[in-house]
């Protein structure tokens, strides 16, 4: 037997209790005529003492181990004289009779405790040292938790899990495809699946009408602290449904979640349109745990001598409420913001409501008290508020006003953690046009069925149709998102030549589809959620990859088995790719 507890479990009631553990050296710190070890295990940390006056030979030998040694000990729980609140096991202490070291360690490139002194990049290389400390662990427990808490919520709702392959054929999500080359079909290759959307559509007509998968996804697209190459959903499907339907079922699961992993009953599901969401915060997910909503002001500050407004399509204000005392350097800071190559603006406009109810502007000269009085009223701006305006093209200002109101939000302190705001965004456009390709591309993808009422328009004005289509948005983060499904062959058929497909096209790449469309389809409609987004979401962060075991740097490598990485000449050979090679 290696162990009779584990390094987390022992308490005052294990006084004088023979024990024996093993794990991993921490820390040894030696004071005196004693040696005290730091114990460590998955579950948590014990202290070891050794007394010099007792067992000199003992606590010579364990004088000598290193950290990360692991060692199996034996010995009698003691109570501790100095007592660490910090710690569970904090008030007992092991006087150890005997010890083995099991394995010894070379000294780790980096400490292995809650504040490590080591980058990003090393704990990446090392990453099975990084995830012995306690944050990556905790994380760890917590993704296992939401994994758990999911079955148990879908299996309670009939749903079953049903896994869908790996190797496929590209589906078209918007990224592109990471490819797999053939060695048996020389030339040819698969696809990894960016989702198993086509999958799960051919379920439903299979009559698995409740299907769900905690599933791997890859989308060769450019990373971000929200994106990984290699990813997971929590992929979802149902059959005789309409959109109502799935909002309430997954919002269901999301309550479910936030209740039994963190204990907190979630407030009402705000519902917006996607057209709503765009005017009033110039996003399709919205942080609501701050208002700050966009205030159009064409109508108060256009035509009055101000070529830049004059000349723009949309003038928007906030209200920074309680900002008044910005000074002239944050608002410099702003502005500087605000002109920064990735959000574009050409300058920021402010007003400030002084105290005495005037205002003081940055365009003073084209805008007197009363004109200013009238934003002020727009944006409902009291004395010691702050309006700051943004004006050009419609869409361009949006965004750049997106990323202010952020800003402030984050200025102010009103992204608080802690706190959710969770919502549907729904009716999104079924299309969306590139200037670049002259064409539509599908918003969400071309399986997302329009709204029926709009269907007409497929043929006169495509780009007019909304689809059934819903994001579940909280604090800002895309969590999810899905759609009630075209099951009709001619409608899908259609879809495809909108967004460009010859008939052949079509054929070559989504036949099983169309094909399994004719024998049945029922309605149908699911959604996905990224499994890591809502695992840092419960955590608290950002960053997925603190929420993944084994993930990729920003560069898509990862650093531990440095991969991707070439291989030998005769691998691709056997692979048909060189051949290809040589041939370019
Ligand atoms: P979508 O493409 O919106 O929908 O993806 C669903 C959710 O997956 C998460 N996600 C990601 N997470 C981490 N890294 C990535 N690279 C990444 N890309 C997406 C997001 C997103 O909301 N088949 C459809 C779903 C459906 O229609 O049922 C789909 O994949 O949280």
């Amino acid at each position: 037997m290696y162990r009779s507890h584990t390094c987390g479990e022992l308490r005052l009631s294990h006084i004088n209790q023979e024990v024996t553990l093993a794990g991993w050296v921490q820390r040894v710190r030696n004071m005196g005529g004693m040696t005290f070890i730091d114990l460590r295990d998955r579950y948590g940390i014990t202290q070891l003492s050794f007394n010099l006056e007792k067992d000199v030979e003992l606590c010579e030998k364990a004088r000598k181990l290193g950290r990360e040694f692991v060692i199996q000990i034996g010995g009698i729980v003691i109570e501790r004289e100095s007592k660490n609140k910090q710690l569970a096991t904090g008030e007992i202490e092991i006087e150890v009779s005997s010890f083995s070291v099991l394995n010894a360690s070379d000294t780790p490139p980096f400490t292995i405790e809650d504040d490590t002194d080591g980058g990003e990049e090393l704990r990446m290389r090392y990453r099975y040292l990084d995830l012995r400390r306690n944050p990556l662990k905790q994380n760890l427990q917590l993704r296992h938790k939401l994994a758990i808490e999911t079955r148990k919520y879908m299996d309670a709702l009939e749903f079953m899990e049903i896994e869908t392959p790996y190797l496929i054929k590209s589906t078209p999500e918007g990224a592109r495809d990471f490819v797999v080359p053939s060695r048996m079909h020389g030339g040819e290759f698969y696809a990894l699946p960016q989702s198993p959307q086509t999958f799960k559509q051919i379920l439903m007509v299979g009559g698995y009408d409740r299907y769900f998968q905690i599933v791997r996804c890859f989308r060769d697209e450019d990373l971000r602290a929200d994106r990984q190459p290699e990813f997971t959903q929590i992929d979802c499907e149902m059959a005789f449904v309409e959109q109502e339907d799935i909002l309430n079922t997954f919002e269901g699961l999301v309550r479910h979640l936030f209740k039994s992993v963190k204990g907190i009953e979630l407030p009402e599901f705000v519902r917006m349109f996607y057209s709503d969401a765009m005017a009033k915060y110039g996003s399709d997910k919205p942080d609501l745990r701050f208002g700050m909503e966009f205030v159009e002001l064409n109508d108060v500050a256009k035509n009055q001598g101000f070529q830049l407004f004059d000349d723009s399509e949309l003038i928007i204000g906030i209200n920074a409420s309680g900002a008044g005392e910005f000074t002239r350097k944050q608002l410099d800071e702003l502005t500087d913001f605000v002109k920064r190559p990735q959000i574009g603006a050409k300058g920021l406009i402010y007003c400030k409501v002084n105290e005495d109810g005037t205002f003081k502007s940055s365009v003073d000269k084209f805008f007197d008290q009363e004109k200013l009085a009238a934003w002020a009223v727009k944006c409902d701006a009291k004395p010691g508020d702050l309006i700051l305006v943004l004006a050009g093209e419609t869409n361009k200002t949006r965004k750049q006003m997106n990323e202010l109101r952020l800003e402030m939000g984050n200025q102010l302190g009103l992204r608080k953690k802690g706190e959710y705001r969770p919502m549907w965004v729904l009716d999104f456009p079924l299309l969306e046009w590139d200037e670049d390709s002259q064409r539509f591309y599908a918003m969400h993808h071309p399986f997302t069925s329009p709204k029926l009422e709009q269907a007409h328009l497929l043929d006169t004005d495509p780009g007019k149709v909304n689809a059934n289509a819903y994001d579940m948005v909280i604090n800002g983060v895309e969590l999810g998102g899905g759609s009630i499904r075209i099951h009709d062959q001619d409608l899908q058929s259609k879809m495809f030549s909108i967004l460009g497909f010859s008939k052949e096209e079509a054929q070559k790449q989504f036949g099983f589809l169309l094909g399994a469309f004719k024998y049945g389809a029922p309605p149908h409609g699911g959604i996905a959620f990224g499994f890591d987004r809502l695992a840092a979401m419960f955590g608290g962060t950002d960053s997925i990859r603190d929420y993944i075991a084994f993930p990729k740097n920003n560069a898509g490598r990862d650093l531990m088995i440095d991969s991707p990485s070439t291989i030998a000449d005769d691998q691709l050979d056997e692979l048909s790719l060189l051949v290809n090679l040589k041939s370019e």
